[in-house]
């Protein structure tokens, strides 16, 4: 039980020094600080970022769409002015990928979202003593919209990037629309930084997986045949209602559904699928949900993903019992967990006592 105890006690207590750290830099500076030039707030050297970061890449508007797209809503209308812009420079690099990587965790986050890539590295992201294959924890990172205090999280995440050297920033605005721009960065750096590892698992930092499952799953497979398992949605129609986040005017996307696609919350593909996507996305159009565009690459490659029911990521239905940890036992993603579940859950389902049936 103690030590259970005590990773509980390190996370809320990193949690506390971070909450400080924020407070204080909001504290004693103000947003825009008048004294630092505005267009110098990022001393070179000082923050390590990655030498790449000096040449930036310009792209402008393709202000051809302004007068089609003025009934649009704003992100709508922003994302087919940048929709041509497809190639940003890095800021932050993660270490090496070794060669004999198992599997590669490749888990979108916020810059923001510290709290939970420190549950993450302790819970189920780190390396398994149990088994006898490497897993990478990577995490994908755009840059945070500008309401934030910026200057301060800069500084914040390139500590962190020093200190687990897991973090993979690109020089675009991290939000929902252009998260197909996080897709086809994160493919392009693993087809030239990461080729040889064998599966990736892709998936958003509020979810929980059991990497046990996952690997115990992939062992009998494969790496260099096609692989794309999920929790598939077959015949998705597009969202018509303008209120919705997901969307889609017809101007955008005409078919009555959608291609088959996985829940971006977390899926799984071979070595082999990766490399493919990454071929065939480079010449798709940019579409701004990003697990439908995965789709829809999917679909000129002729591959069906295929559906798992092990991977919830649509949510689960409320259980009697939300922590009977023979019900995470036999899962392999479960959508929505806050921190403090995560490390709940992790310590529940590593706890080699509990008995319960591993397979689904
Ligand atoms: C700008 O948009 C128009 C209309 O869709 C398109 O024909 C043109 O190729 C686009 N230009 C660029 C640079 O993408
Ligand atoms: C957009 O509208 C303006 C003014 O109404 C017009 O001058 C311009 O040519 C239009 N642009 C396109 C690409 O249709
Ligand atoms: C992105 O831009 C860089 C620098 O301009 C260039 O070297 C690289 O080939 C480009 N990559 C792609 C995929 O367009
Ligand atoms: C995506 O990022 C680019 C570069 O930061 C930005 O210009 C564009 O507006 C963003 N797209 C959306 C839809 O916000």
């Amino acid at each position: 039980m103690f030590p259970r105890l005590k990773r509980l006690l390190l996370y809320v207590l990193s949690s506390v020094i971070f909450g400080l750290f924020l407070y204080f830099n909001k504290e004693t500076k103000p947003l825009v600080n008048p004294v630092i030039p505005k267009t110098e707030t990022t001393p070179k050297g000082l923050f390590s970022w990655a030498s790449t970061s000096n040449t930036f890449t310009k792209c402008d508007p393709n202000t051809s769409h302004s007068n089609v797209s003025v009934s649009l809503p704003e992100p709508h209308r922003l994302f087919l002015m940048y929709k041509h812009c497809r190639n940003f420079s890095t800021l932050l690099k993660p270490s090496k990928c070794e060669e004999d990587t198992f599997l590669l965790l490749a888990i979108k986050s916020l810059p923001i979202n510290i709290d939970r890539r420190i549950a993450i590295r302790n819970t189920w992201g780190k390396q398994l003593e149990s088994v006898n294959k490497k897993i990478k924890l990577l995490f994908l990172l755009g840059k945070s919209e500008s309401n934030l205090p910026v200057q301060s999280l800069h500084q914040l995440l390139a500590y962190e990037s020093r200190e687990f050297k897991d973090l993979i920033q690109w020089d675009f605005v991290d939000n929902f629309f252009n998260l197909t721009l996080k897709e086809i960065h994160f493919l392009r750096w693993f087809t030239n930084e990461c080729p040889c590892a064998r599966y990736v698992l892709k998936g958003d930092d509020d979810v929980f997986i059991n990497t046990f499952n996952i690997v115990e799953f992939l062992e009998e497979l494969n790496p260099d045949d096609e692989l794309f398992v999920g929790d598939v949605i077959t015949k998705a129609f597009p969202i018509r209602n303008t209120k919705v986040k997901y969307f889609i005017p017809k101007s955008m996307y005409n078919l009555p559904h959608y291609p088959s696609y996985a829940g971006g919350g977390g899926y799984v593909m071979s070595r082999k699928t990766t490399h493919h996507l990454f071929s065939t996305a480079e010449n798709v159009d940019l579409f701004p949900i990003d697990d439908v565009f995965v789709g829809m690459c999917l679909e000129k490659m002729n591959v069906t993903p295929q559906f798992h029911s092990g991977f919830k990521t649509f949510g689960i239905q409320k259980p009697v019992n939300q922590f009977d940890p023979c019900l995470y036992k036999g899962l392999m993603v479960v959508h929505k967990l806050n921190p403090t579940e995560m490390w709940i859950m992790w310590s529940l389902v590593s706890d080699e006592e509990m008995r319960c049936a591993l397979k689904v």
